[in-house]
Order: structure tokens, then C-alpha cells, then sequence
């Protein structure tokens, strides 16, 4: 004989274990792996790290532990890359990862820290309209009108707090911040203080804070970047996949990760249409076939790696929830129409040029022709 009263108070009780995030930090998502790797570590460890060196590139790279564990790959790309990055967090020089969108600069920029101080959250967005106070300090108005300028009602900037606490601190998209507040980094990097004039004081950076900043190439450029500035930085370029085989790699990894936080069916044959899709972008980015032979144009978006990952996901979503579960070419057919066109009155006609020069004269893309030739167009 159940109460209204019980039914009434079941959603309460479940409420009480917290809901999990939409999405984790990686320190969070990877705790397993982060204790995994720090337990295994005999290597030195510069001040302050919770890993050394290589165990911090062996949790971006992927790797397997002396006990079995396995260390699942962040980021699919060359070893160097990740070393020169890893490396430059421990000597004085900030570190700038440079590249086209899509070459995964936040994603490793967030691993990084997340590896080397337990904490990927110290991080300023930066736009065209990031204030001085963004990288510096504010101040709590109430506080301050009550006790006047003191460390109480002093708010400390994520890059503050990282030089108190010896941790890194993450500026996405510097080259997008007005030249004079980029310039606050200066002082900051050069001299390891930040100074607080209205207290007399400053936070002087202790061993372990480094800083991480990301940029993108296509943006307006590093020339962007004062050279006082760029000088405090040592520059890593994250390349675009080499090969259709590493793309294909980047993109199932991605999408199976993906895939398995949004509780969507495992892929089971959807290779071959990951392949179409990177393909088109790579042939529509690079302006000529994979065999060499056929120029084409290139349209105005980027058909980054990371567009191909969402392609491919949101078609897996379809073929889940729509279909029988196997991604076909109907699944992913908008989707590539969605990012190849951007500007419609531009990029329509190289996309249908494509279709009809490229696509449809190749073996075996006949149904991926016919269900490209089926969304509408914009
Ligand atoms: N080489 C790569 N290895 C692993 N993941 C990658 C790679 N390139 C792109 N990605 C994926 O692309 C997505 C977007 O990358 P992001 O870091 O936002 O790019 P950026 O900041 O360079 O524009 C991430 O989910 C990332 O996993
Ligand atoms: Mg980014």
C-alpha cells in the first residue's frame, strides 16, 4: 500500500547524491589515470608539479604503466610536440600554442594543466573586450565601500591566484586582447610579480606558476603579440594531421569518447563514413584530390578536425536515434553540408562543384553522392 506521501518524496531522495557535470574537468574526468600515473612516477619533479615530465607527456600521449594501467591518448600528434610543450612549463618561459582552430590548442592547454598542477580551471577567455582586471584584479564593491581598498575586498584574477598558488594559469585566445591588456603580462612573466598599488603590496609568484595561452593563426595573427610580449613565450605550433590516416585516428577516437559520455551505441561499422568525411575536409581544405589530379576550391570555413569530430558525432546521434544504429551517409550528408557552407552565396557553388567533379565519379561514393544531393540546399 504505497502513500502519496512516499511518491511524493522519491524525487527528493534521489536528489541527494549530487548530479554529475554536463562536463568534468579533465582533472576530474581523468582522476583515475592522473593518481595512476603520479603513484607510478620515480622521476624528479620540478617544484611544486604533481608529475614529472614525462609522466605528464605519457598522460597527454597515451601509455601503459608498469602495472597494466593503461593511460588512454589525449592528444593523436607528434611525440615532439608534446615534449617541447611539457618542457617549456618548467623553465621560465610561458608557453604559447599556437595553430589553425580545430588543432586541439584548449584541449591540450586544459590537459597540460590539469597533469602538471591538479587544476585546469584557472583560466581567463580572452575577447576583444577582456578587461585589465581579467589578468590583474578587481574589486568586491560592497567590501570595498565598506572597509576600504584591503586584501578582503581584493579579487583576484585566475592569474593571480595561480601565481599564489604556484599553478598554471590558462589564457585562451590571447591575440583576440586589446594590446594594452595584453601587455599587463608582461610584468607578470618577466618579473614573476604582479604589483597591487592601491595595498602597497604584490603577489609574488611562488615556484610551479607558469602560464599557457593559446592562438590562433587564422585570427589576426601572433604579429598580434607585442614583441616584448612574444618574447616571454615559448611558441608551439599544433600542426593539422598529417596524414587522412591520422585524421581518421584523431576523429574515431574522438567521437568514441564522445560517444560514450552521451551514452550513445559504440560505432560498429562507422568507419568508412569517418573516412568520407575526412576526406572532404581535408580535399576541400588542401584545394585538390587526395590522388593529386582534380584542383578544387576551398570554401570559407575551416573544416577543422574538430568540425569533422562533430560531423560525426552528431550523425551517430541521427543513426541512434533514428535509424538502426549504423552511421550511413544520409546521417552525416547535412552535417557536412552545414560546414562547408558558411556563406551561402559563396560556398554553394564550390560545394556543388565538388559534388559533381569529385564525388560523383568516385567508386563506391554513389549513395554518399545521392544522399548529399538530397539536403536541401540553404
Ligand atoms: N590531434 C588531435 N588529437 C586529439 N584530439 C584532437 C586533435 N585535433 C583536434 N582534436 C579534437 O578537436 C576538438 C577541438 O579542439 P580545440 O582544442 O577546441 O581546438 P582549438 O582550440 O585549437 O581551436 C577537441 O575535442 C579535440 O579533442
Ligand atoms: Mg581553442
Amino acid at each position: 500500500m504505497s502513500t502519496a506521501a512516499t511518491d511524493l518524496d522519491a524525487p527528493g531522495t534521489g536528489s541527494a547524491a549530487p548530479a554529475p557535470a554536463l562536463r568534468p574537468h579533465a582533472e576530474q574526468a581523468f582522476a583515475e589515470e592522473l593518481a595512476a600515473l603520479a603513484a607510478a612516477d620515480d622521476r624528479p619533479r620540478p617544484a611544486r608539479w604533481k608529475m614529472s615530465p614525462w609522466a605528464v607527456a605519457t598522460y597527454l600521449l597515451g601509455g601503459t604503466l608498469p602495472d597494466g594501467t593503461e593511460i588512454t591518448p589525449k592528444y593523436i600528434g607528434p611525440r615532439r610536440v608534446i615534449e617541447v610543450a611539457v618542457t617549456t612549463l618548467a623553465t621560465d618561459r610561458a608557453l604559447l600554442l599556437l595553430g589553425v582552430p580545430g588543432t586541439a590548442k584548449t584541449w591540450v592547454s586544459e590537459h597540460l594543466a590539469a597533469a602538471v598542477s591538479g587544476d585546469s580551471t584557472l583560466l581567463v577567455q580572452g575577447t576583444a573586450g577582456t578587461p585589465e582586471e581579467a589578468i590583474r584584479y578587481g574589486w568586491n564593491y560592497a567590501q570595498l565601500l565598506t572597509k576600504g581598498p584591503s586584501r578582503d575586498a581584493l579579487v583576484p584574477s585566475p592569474v593571480m591566484r595561480a601565481m599564489a598558488e604556484g599553478g598554471i594559469a590558462r589564457v585562451e585566445e590571447l591575440t583576440r586582447i586589446p594590446a594594452d591588456v595584453q601587455d599587463t603580462l608582461i610584468t607578470i612573466l618577466s618579473e614573476k610579480t604582479l604589483p597591487v598599488p592601491e595595498l602597497g603590496e604584490e603577489v609574488q609568484a611562488v615556484r610551479g606558476f607558469n602560464l599557457i595561452a593559446t592562438a590562433n593563426d587564422r585570427d589576426r595573427g601572433v604579429n598580434d603579440l607585442s614583441s616584448a610580449l612574444r618574447r616571454r613565450f615559448n611558441t608551439v605550433v599544433l600542426p593539422l594531421p598529417g596524414s587522412v590516416e591520422d585524421e581518421v585516428d584523431i576523429v574515431s577516437r574522438r567521437v568514441e569518447q564522445l560517444g560514450r559520455s552521451l551514452d550513445l551505441p559504440r560505432l560498429p561499422d562507422g568507419f568508412e563514413e569517418i573516412r568520407r568525411v575526412v576526406t572532404v575536409f581535408r580535399e576541400l581544405r588542401d584545394g585538390v584530390t587526395a590522388d593529386g589530379r582534380t584542383k578544387v576550391k576551398s570554401p570559407s570555413g575551416t573544416l577543422s578536425t574538430a568540425e569533422a569530430i562533430s560531423v560525426v558525432t552528431a550523425g551517430l546521434a541521427l543513426a541512434a536515434h533514428f535509424g538502426d544504429g549504423v552511421l550511413r551517409p544520409s546521417d552525416v550528408a547535412a552535417g557536412i553540408q552545414g560546414a562547408v557552407v558558411r556563406d551561402p552565396s559563396a560556398d554553394t557553388q564550390i560545394w556543388h562543384e565538388y559534388l559533381e567533379t569529385v564525388v560523383r565519379e568516385r567508386d563506391g561514393w554513389k549513395d554518399f553522392y545521392r544522399a548529399c544531393r538530397e539536403v536541401p540546399a540553404r
